[in-house]
């Protein structure tokens, strides 16, 4: 069982969508029995929310539903996961100063450098003050990375 935890700011727009669309890939996979998957924020404004409005509509336009409730990551919370997959630098970054190890710091590393057509950047732009167009560009940078990670990690659980 491999676990991962997606990490944006706020648990509601970015990170929501990462983790519903890697299971649903996982699944589609025949691999869904392999992950436990889920996402966090690394503030607590939105803690207990679904995800956003714009989030959730762009999602169901793909088949999918997001049912998520918003969490915040917490430095205990290392040692739940595998790996921890920062949506943006600034995410990352936070989550260094946060990882009570150097052990726990290797697990984190950034969603955006899987996508395929990410040409240098390193982040899934913050979607929160964007319009609907926004979230699906951000939706589209999220699958293409998620098609590419879930390779990845499917090579390393057969290996
Ligand atoms: P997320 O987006 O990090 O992708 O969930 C945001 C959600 C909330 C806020 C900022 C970004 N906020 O400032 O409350």
């Amino acid at each position: 069982m491999t676990r991962i935890c997606f990490v944006c700011l706020g648990n509601i727009c970015r990170s929501p969508l990462a983790e519903a669309i890697f299971k649903q890939l996982a699944q589609a996979a025949n691999l869904g029995e392999q992950f436990h998957i889920e996402s966090a924020g690394t503030g607590s404004w939105h803690v207990g929310e679904l995800p956003h409005a714009n989030s959730r509509q762009v999602a169901q336009t793909h088949g999918l539903e997001l049912t998520s409730r918003a969490q915040q990551f917490r430095g205990l919370d290392f040692e739940r996961f595998d790996y921890i997959l920062a949506l943006a630098d600034d995410i990352r970054a936070e989550l260094e100063w946060l990882a009570p190890s150097a052990v726990d710091r290797a697990k984190i590393k950034l969603l955006r450098p899987y996508d395929p057509q990410a040409g240098g950047s390193l982040d899934v732009p913050d979607p929160y003050y964007g319009t609907i167009h926004d979230y699906e560009r951000v939706y589209q940078m999220i699958d293409r990375a998620c098609r590419e990670l879930l390779t990845e990690m499917a090579q390393s659980v057969k290996s």
